[in-house]
């Protein structure tokens, strides 16, 4: 059977490779870790997890990857070049069977002309020897001629040709620069199954830029023509507008499946999960309004709407919240609940926590139905993340008294704990966030600067969680952290000690805390458990 005549779509994501490329979106070792192991959960066929000779961070992470995250084929990026493809080939090994060099080359005139300054003939030349020189290593080679939609289709025929004779077992067509449209892109997909020997051999992928907003559609159209890979991101995070997003091209084609009849094995139920995993680790918020994901996505604001939903939920809902892992349930259990049913729940949400965890989570979960009526189900999964992706805590947050009002100058009061020192500061600022974030520097002898703050409310109600997002640098390191409360000056606090801690663990600082002659109350000066 020739590939293309299969129902079954992979689906490779490039969140840590192309999605990390997005401005501000890098992610560290433990949090490329995370999103991977989500992946696997997710079921994604193929995990793009670096691009090796980048960096050495780059190249542990897709090491790492490869060593730790079982289930889908693990993939790092090279240019046709040998000491990339070497970088490539050692970072990917542990994955064995299921490793894949990608490697690619751009073959469209304008990058000939003025990024490569190479013939035609010299192109081939060079794309046929790194894929031969990755098949070296590894059965599994995907080649890429880099601004594919740009390239002269009867070249990039030649190309795809070529690199086929030469081993390559997936040729992926990338839209670079986001300049393709659908009809057009679905027919050069078309043009190569028709011009291209060999190709019913191959898998052939797709890899869409959002730049005209055309990422998704550009890929169905391309699946229509006969191409069974999709390269997307989580958010649809990428290089400048981002790539194609996974959780909208994946229930396009699940929810239409009358008109496309295809598959894929994404378990589209930990979309959300995912989702919400990766905007709390790289800090990049999912807007409002977003498909699929965004709080709104699945909100019927007006009356006619909700009249209809209450006789016919199909008269103005296409997908289910529960098929993309929103429940939206309210948690029967309340502060008076046992760890047990606790532990119950959150391994009904998917959520596999050691002891250690668990307990952290249950005092989480406690302390936050203290203060609040319902907890949802996006609440704990609230928790369980910020748990789950918080760094090793260097400084932790003991007490916090922030002092605001119209005819007052916003002031706060800071104790943190480091090791079995608890130390105390206050600080004048413009606001009360700015008053806190400034306390917290003073203590750790930082000084951060703030280059995006970002609130949002997890669930609904006034008592809902408010969710911070910051994006801060330490000496120009740019670093992001996340984190939730009830109180909006907490949650900016404890989300900007998360990027002290992250920093501080990052770059293996061990400068000395700085203490205050102020004594602590003696409250918090008992050595903590
Ligand atoms: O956008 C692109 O062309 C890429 C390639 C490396 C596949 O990311
Ligand atoms: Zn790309």
């Amino acid at each position: 059977m020739s590939r293309k005549s299969t129902k079954q779509v992979k689906i490779f994501d490039t969140t840590l490779r192309d999605g990390e490329q997005c401005p501000g979106a890098s992610m560290g070792l433990r949090e490329k870790l995370e999103v991977a192991r989500q992946l696997a959960r997710l079921k994604v066929d193929i995990i793009e997890a670096g691009f090796p000779i980048a960096s050495p961070g780059d190249f542990e992470a897709v090491k790492a990857v490869a060593e730790q995250v079982k289930g889908p084929v693990i993939a790092g990026l090279a240019r046709c070049l040998e000491k990339d493809i070497v970088r490539a080939a050692e970072a990917v090994a542990p994955a064995g069977d299921k490793a894949r060099i990608h490697v690619f080359l751009a073959t469209s005139a304008i990058h000939r002309q003025f990024k490569l300054r190479k013939a035609k003939e010299e192109i081939i030349k060079q794309a046929v020897a790194g894929v031969k020189m990755a098949k070296k290593y590894v059965d599994d080679v995907q080649f890429s001629p880099e601004d594919a939609s740009r390239t002269e289709p009867e070249f990039l025929a030649d190309v795809c040709r070529a690199v086929i004779a030469a081993g390559a077992t997936t040729i992926n067509i990338p839209d670079t620069v986001g300049y393709a449209v659908p009809e057009q892109f679905g027919a050069l997909i078309g043009y190569l199954n028709e011009h291209v020997d060999g190709i019913e051999d191959v898998t052939v992928h797709v890899h869409c830029h959002n730049d005209l907003g055309l990422a998704v559609a550009n890929s169905l159209a391309a699946v229509k023509n006969g191409a069974r890979g999709i390269e997307c991101t989580i958010n649809g995070l990428g290089e400048r507008a981002g790539n194609c997003s996974l959780e909208e091209v994946v229930m396009a084609m699940r929810t239409r499946h009358d008109f496309y009849d295809l598959r894929t094995g994404v378990k589209t139920q930990e979309i959300y999960r995912a989702s919400r995993l990766v905007s709390q680790l790289t800090g990049m918020v999912v807007q409002r309004n977003k498909a699929i994901v965004g709080a709104n996505a699945f909100a019927h604001e007006s009356g006619i709407h909700q009249d209809g939903m209450l006789k016919e939920r199909t008269t103005y809902e296409i997908m289910r919240p529960e098929d993309v892992g929103i429940s939206g349930t309210e948690l029967v259990l309340g502060k008076h609940s046992g760890r047990h049913a606790f532990a119950n729940h959150l391994s009904k949400l998917g959520f596999k926590l050691s002891e250690q965890e668990l307990v952290a989570a249950f005092e989480s979960f406690i302390e936050l139905a203290d203060k609040k009526k319902s907890i949802y189900d996006d609440d704990l999964v609230a928790i369980v993340q910020q748990q789950m992706t918080e760094p090793p805590p260097v400084y932790t947050l003991k007490y916090l008294h922030v002092s605001t009002g119209s005819d007052t100058v916003p002031t706060a009061t800071v104790r943190l704990q480091r090791n079995d020192d608890v130390m105390q500061d206050a600080a004048c600022g413009d606001g009360p966030v700015d008053a806190a974030l400034k306390t917290i520097d003073r203590i750790c002898n930082l000084q951060g600067r703030l280059e995006d703050f970002s609130l949002q409310a997890i669930t609904k109600g006034k008592d809902a969680l408010g969710e911070v997002s910051l994006r801060v640098t330490f000496d120009d390191r740019i670093v992001n952290g996340k984190a939730s409360s009830t109180d909006i000056v907490e949650a900016a606090a404890r989300a900007y000690l998360n990027c002290v801690n992250r920093h501080l663990v990052d770059t293996q600082d061990a400068k000395p805390a700085k203490k205050t002659t102020k004594k602590p109350r003696a409250k918090s000066r008992k050595k903590k458990q």
